[in-house]
């Protein structure tokens, strides 16, 4: 079964602080969304489809020609939310495609290998799946400055992407979607299908902040692209 990768790389990044949007910011020589695509593409012959913010689609696919792939990258215009972008990528994927992944540029430096349990997973069967790690820190519920109550952190977990979904569940799921959800994992659910997850990796990180392009920085001096 043919994969796509839609690639939401359409957010303004204000909380990076940087001149241009977040996906075009360099974390060495080379951008978040080369870094992305790199990981990306390392999924045999799957169809990436990257979401550029409204304005960057020629810078986009100048980057999709540097990574080499140019043949199996499609570049479309996003939205004003997360949720909108992901719609519009999903609106460019391939016909024969079967396994859909969503992907956030802004995790970068995600390993091959998460991208390869997520599909195993659609591929055994799973209707959706979702990369998760486990919460390290204690968790409160707080109101204002005092604390609540403290919450049980073992039945927790931190969520990640790439997350995977057969094509037809997500589809219909977008179709039906008549609210803002966090994640595409919490759409499909909502529609009612049953989300399993498989390990994360701390490298796929969201970067979000200019601590975590700092840290972003730091890993990818240790291995250059
Ligand atoms: O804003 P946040 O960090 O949650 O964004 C997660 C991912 O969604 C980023 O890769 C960002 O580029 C993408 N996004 C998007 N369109 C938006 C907002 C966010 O593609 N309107």
């Amino acid at each position: 079964a043919r994969v796509a990768v839609v690639v939401v790389a359409a957010g303004s990044g204000t909380r990076l602080q940087a001149a241009a949007p977040k996906a075009f910011v360099g974390i060495d020589a080379h951008s978040l969304l080369a870094h992305a695509l790199r990981g990306v593409l390392a999924v045999p012959r799957a169809q990436v489809v990257v979401v550029a913010p409204a304005g960057r689609e020629d810078q986009a696919r100048t980057e999709a020609e540097a990574s080499g792939a140019a043949a199996r990258v499609s570049v479309v215009t996003g939205g004003a939310t997360r949720q909108a972008s992901v719609r519009a990528g999903l609106s460019a994927v391939w016909s024969d495609v079967e396994v859909v992944l969503v992907h956030d540029a802004a995790r970068a430096l995600t390993p091959p290998e998460v991208f390869t349990r997520v599909i195993a997973a659609v591929r055994a069967g799973a209707p959706g799946v979702l990369p998760v790690l486990p919460v390290v820190d204690t968790i409160k519920r707080v109101d204002a400055d005092f604390v609540v109550t403290g919450v049980d952190r073992s039945d927790l977990a931190r969520a990640q992407t790439p997350q995977g979904f057969a094509r037809d569940i997500l589809d219909a799921a977008y179709r039906s979607a008549d609210r803002e959800y966090t994640d595409d994992a919490a759409l499909v659910a909502a529609a009612g299908h049953r989300i399993q997850t498989v390990p994360g990796d701390e490298r796929a990180f969201k970067i979000t902040g200019p601590a975590d392009l700092e840290r972003a920085r730091a890993l990818v001096a240790g291995a250059p692209m």
